[in-house]
């Protein structure tokens, strides 16, 4: 009796372990679905090793190390070095019945997907639908100029706000939001949906938007109707950075259906085409095919090229047809990336002037991660910079001092100077920096910046800048018109703040 009740209760311990390491076990390959309408599966394979683990994430990016994995009662998690940056992103995975929900911490805010056990069967058939195959490329030609952009382009872009959490309702508010709040008449134009609209190419080929962006031609006549421009995103490559079907080897047959759905702007970026294209020539023959795929639609499309600066791209993305390139990493909302990404711009002048513009990233004013002086300094950055000024917060919720920044006329007026001159640095002194802009009526923009920690008396010296009969002197932020002090200016610069001045010269 004894006996028997003893070994009813090792073999419920026995049948309990084995439930339990059945429904935590972690090894082999799962398929995760990301929840986003259509973001891309990836495999991500667990296999013992020793007392430990060892994982790779594959996915159309490539195959990816899995880093710290930990495995504990129900949880799971790990890290993986993402994107171009290798930046190290979490992964949390809890495990529910027989399926594994993970959540990345992307930079862009949480991810989420449902992981199941791989059949041998979908194993298969994800490194088929994997197989990446290079494209026969043009030869390297100029696309011509297509007349657009000869200021740097204005609008709004969905990407720093909602990332890949961006649907068609949000994006005809935010169009009224610009119209209501006074946006689109200081000038923002361009509605730009970033990542995240797509979902599946059919049978013959013909990309659809996912569910959140139920009709995209209805959307671009709405945005039409409230006097804006359209645009929309898209990669070279197979998959967007989000992980979204990419325009490679569908080129022109994308280009004819954002033709068809009135876009006038195409941010294009580079994301997955890495892991098949590695040279400049390939990368530039690549943007060339889309550049010309816009340009034989017949409709003018603002094209705006994605790669983060690398190739020097600059020097040949005016060729490939581009009105704009990035030059940078990512932009983030705070001080630090920010004001590293602007003052970093110095000395790519050369490259810009009307048609083609260096695009140091999206504006992250009003998104809450800096302060005001430090938003004053982006704005101003950016205008002495000739930079693309893409709004990059929520229009419909914005307070009066951020609507002032962004809407200064006289700020903007710098930005969109028709001389189309990048300004630069001239003085440098510890933690301050004197940036100047030559402007179409004769005068020069002056910024004083202050990166340091505390408040900083600047001075500047007029023959210093190379401004010697000087007639007038106004602060565009105050809107006053100051005496012109004989041969110099002096102010107190705030922490992290900007001082910019119109000065005119004497005739
Ligand atoms: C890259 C770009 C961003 C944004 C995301 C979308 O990171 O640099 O601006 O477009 O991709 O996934």
């Amino acid at each position: 009796m004894a006996t028997s009740r003893w070994s009813c209760v090792l073999l419920a311990i026995a049948l309990w372990s084995c439930a339990s390491t059945q429904s935590h076990d972690l090894a082999g390959a799962w398929l995760a679905q990301p929840t986003a309408p259509g973001a891309s599966p990836s495999l991500i394979i667990f296999e013992r090793h020793g007392q430990g683990w060892n994982g790779t994430i594959k996915s159309q990016f490539g195959d990816r190390e899995l880093r710290a994995i930990r495995l504990e009662s129900d949880q799971v998690s790990y890290n993986v070095a993402w994107g171009a940056s290798g930046r190290k992103v979490q992964f949390e995975g809890t495990f529910k019945n027989d399926k594994m929900h993970l959540v990345m911490h992307h930079p862009s805010g949480l991810r989420e997907s449902v992981a199941h056990k791989a059949s041998p069967q979908e194993v298969a058939a994800f490194e088929a639908a994997a197989e990446l195959k290079k494209l026969a490329l043009p030869a390297l030609r100029n696309v011509p100029d297509n007349g657009l952009a000869r200021t740097p382009p204005m609008g709004w872009n969905s990407w720093n706000k909602f990332a890949i959490h961006i649907d068609d309702k949000t994006v005809r508010e935010i169009a009224d939001a610009m119209v209501s709040g006074g946006l689109r008449d200081a000038g923002y134009v361009y509605v730009v949906i970033d990542d995240a609209w797509q979902g599946r190419r059919d049978a013959n080929g013909v990309l659809h938007p996912n569910a959140k962006f139920p009709d995209m031609r209805a959307l671009g006549e709405y945005i039409h109707s409230r006097g804006l421009k359209f645009g929309i995103y898209s990669s070279p490559g197979p998959l967007t950075c989000g992980g979204y079907v990419g325009s490679h080897g569908h080129e022109e047959q994308d280009a004819k259906m954002f033709a068809q759905w009135s876009v006038d702007y195409l941010k294009y970026d580079w994301c997955s085409a890495r892991r098949l294209y590695q040279t400049r020539e390939e990368m530039q023959a690549l943007y060339q095919k889309m550049g010309e795929a816009l340009q034989a639609t017949g409709r003018p499309i603002v094209y705006a090229l994605c790669q983060y600066g690398m190739f020097d791209v600059g020097k040949w993305g005016r060729k490939a047809g581009g009105n704009l390139w990035r030059t940078t990493f990512d932009i983030r909302d705070d001080w630090n990336t920010m004001s590293q990404i602007g003052l970093n711009q110095n000395g790519l002048e050369a490259d810009a002037r009307p048609g083609g513009w260096n695009d140091p990233d999206m504006l992250e004013v009003g998104n809450g991660g800096m302060s005001l002086d430090e938003y004053r300094t982006h704005m101003t950055l950016w205008s002495i910079l000739a930079a693309p000024l893409l709004l990059g917060h929520d229009p419909r919720y914005m307070t009066p001092e951020i609507k002032a920044l962004l809407t200064n006329k006289e700020v903007i007026a710098i930005d969109q100077d028709p001389l189309g001159k990048q300004g630069h640095r001239v003085l440098q002194q510890g933690e301050t920096e004197v940036w100047i802009k030559a402007l179409s009526d004769g005068s020069t923009a002056v910024a004083l910046f202050n990166r340091g920690e505390t408040s900083t008396e600047m001075v500047v010296r007029w023959p210093d800048l190379t401004l010697a009969e000087i007639a007038g002197v106004r602060d565009i932020w105050q809107q006053a018109d100051l005496e012109p002090q004989h041969d110099s200016y002096r102010a107190s610069v705030p922490r992290h703040g900007t001082v910019l001045l119109r000065v005119s010269p004497r005739r």
